[in-house]
C-alpha cells in the first residue's frame, strides 16, 4: 500500500489514477470528509480525513504503508512544517520509500511556495530515509483554469509579458514518472527535474492554442493589479495573492526554463508537448 498526502488535489488525482491503473492498492490523505467520494471513485479504499499538521493523524497515515509520496497543498503558509511533520512520521513507522513533490528550482528566495520547498527538501535529505525528490515545471493543465475564455473568446490572459518564456510539463508525464520512482528500484537519493520539451513565450503559446484550436486566440496582458483584483473577487485569500503575484514578477523579470532531459530518461521516450496537451483536451 502507497500513501499519496494532498491527495484531493489535483496533482494528488493524477498519481492516484496512476497508481490505481498499475494495480496499486493506495491510503490518501484528505483535508475534508466531503472529498472521499471522490478518491473512492478513482479506486482508492482507505481515506485518512484531516489536517496535515495533526501529528496523531499524520501518524495514522503513515503506518504500515511501503511508500509515501508527500503531495503538500499548493502555497500553504505551513509547507516547511508540515515537510518536517510528515517525514519525521515516516521515519518513525519505519516507511521505505519517501518520494517529495517539490518544484523546479525551489532554491529561489523570491517566491515563497518555492523556497519552503527547498527547505523541506534539506530536511528530507538530512532524515536518513530513501528518498527520491522530483521537481515539476509548471504544469500544462493549469490553463485549463482559462480554458473556457479561451474557447470562447479567444483571450489567453496572463498577469506578465507577453514575451515571458516558461518551461511547462504535462501533469500526466509527471504522475507516470513519480509511480516510477515510488515503485521502482534505482532513485534513492535522486533529484529530478521534470519540464516539458517546449520553452514559449505567451505568444507562442497563443500561436499553439490558435493553430489546435481552429480558431483566433490573443494573448492579452492584464497586469498584476487587475489580476490581484480578480483574484481577490474571486474568493482567492490574501496569502496565496502575495505568493502567486511574487511568483508571476519573478516569470516576468527572469523567465523560468527547465530541461526535459531527466523526464525524457524516466519516461524512456520524449515528454509531451504543449501542442499535444491542448489536442488532447479539445
Ligand atoms: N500547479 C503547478 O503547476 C505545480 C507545479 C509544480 C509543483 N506544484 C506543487 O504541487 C503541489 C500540489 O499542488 P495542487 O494544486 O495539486 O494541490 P492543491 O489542490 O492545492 O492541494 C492538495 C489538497 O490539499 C488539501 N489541503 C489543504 N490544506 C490542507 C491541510 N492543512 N491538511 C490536509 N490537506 C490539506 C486541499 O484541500 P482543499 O482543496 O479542501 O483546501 C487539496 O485537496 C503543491 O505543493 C504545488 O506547489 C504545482
Amino acid at each position: 500500500m502507497f500513501l499519496v498526502t494532498g491527495a484531493a488535489g489535483k496533482t494528488g488525482n493524477a498519481i492516484i489514477q496512476a497508481l490505481t491503473a498499475k494495480g496499486e492498492s493506495v491510503r490518501a490523505l484528505v483535508f475534508r470528509h466531503n472529498q472521499v467520494a471522490l478518491l473512492n471513485q478513482l479506486g482508492v479504499k482507505e481515506v485518512v480525513v484531516g489536517d496535515m499538521l495533526n501529528q496523531e493523524l499524520v501518524n495514522e497515515a503513515v503506518a504500515d504503508v511501503r511508500g509515501i509520496y508527500h503531495i503538500c497543498p499548493n502555497m500553504h503558509p505551513d509547507e516547511v512544517a508540515i515537510g518536517q511533520l510528515v517525514v519525521a512520521c515516516a521515519k518513525s513507522a519505519g516507511c521505505e520509500r519517501f518520494v517529495y513533490h517539490s518544484v523546479l528550482h525551489p532554491q529561489i528566495q523570491a517566491m515563497p511556495h518555492h523556497w519552503h520547498k527547498f527547505l523541506v527538501e534539506e530536511h528530507l535529505l538530512d532524515s536518513g530515509l530513501s528518498c527520491t525528490i522530483l521537481q515539476p515545471a509548471a504544469y500544462m493543465q493549469n490553463i485549463l483554469a482559462n480554458w473556457h475564455q479561451i474557447l470562447t473568446d479567444g483571450i489567453y490572459s496572463v498577469p506578465y509579458a507577453a514575451k515571458t518564456r516558461l518551461s511547462m510539463v504535462d501533469l500526466e508525464d509527471v504522475s507516470e514518472a513519480a509511480i516510477k520512482v515510488l515503485r521502482e528500484p534505482g532513485h534513492e537519493g535522486a533529484t529530478y527535474e521534470l519540464s516539458g520539451p517546449d520553452v514559449l513565450n505567451q505568444k507562442e503559446v497563443a500561436a499553439i492554442l490558435e493553430e489546435q484550436l481552429q480558431r483566433s486566440v490573443s494573448v492579452q496582458e492584464i497586469g498584476i493589479e487587475m489580476w490581484q483584483e480578480q483574484a481577490k473577487n474571486s474568493g482567492l485569500g490574501d496569502y496565496r495573492i502575495d505568493t502567486l503575484s511574487k511568483m508571476f514578477r519573478y516569470y516576468e523579470r527572469y523567465d523560468f526554463l527547465g530541461t526535459p532531459k531527466a523526464l525524457a530518461a524516466l519516461l524512456g521516450r520524449t515528454p509531451g508537448s504543449f501542442a499535444e496537451f491542448v489536442k488532447r483536451n479539445l
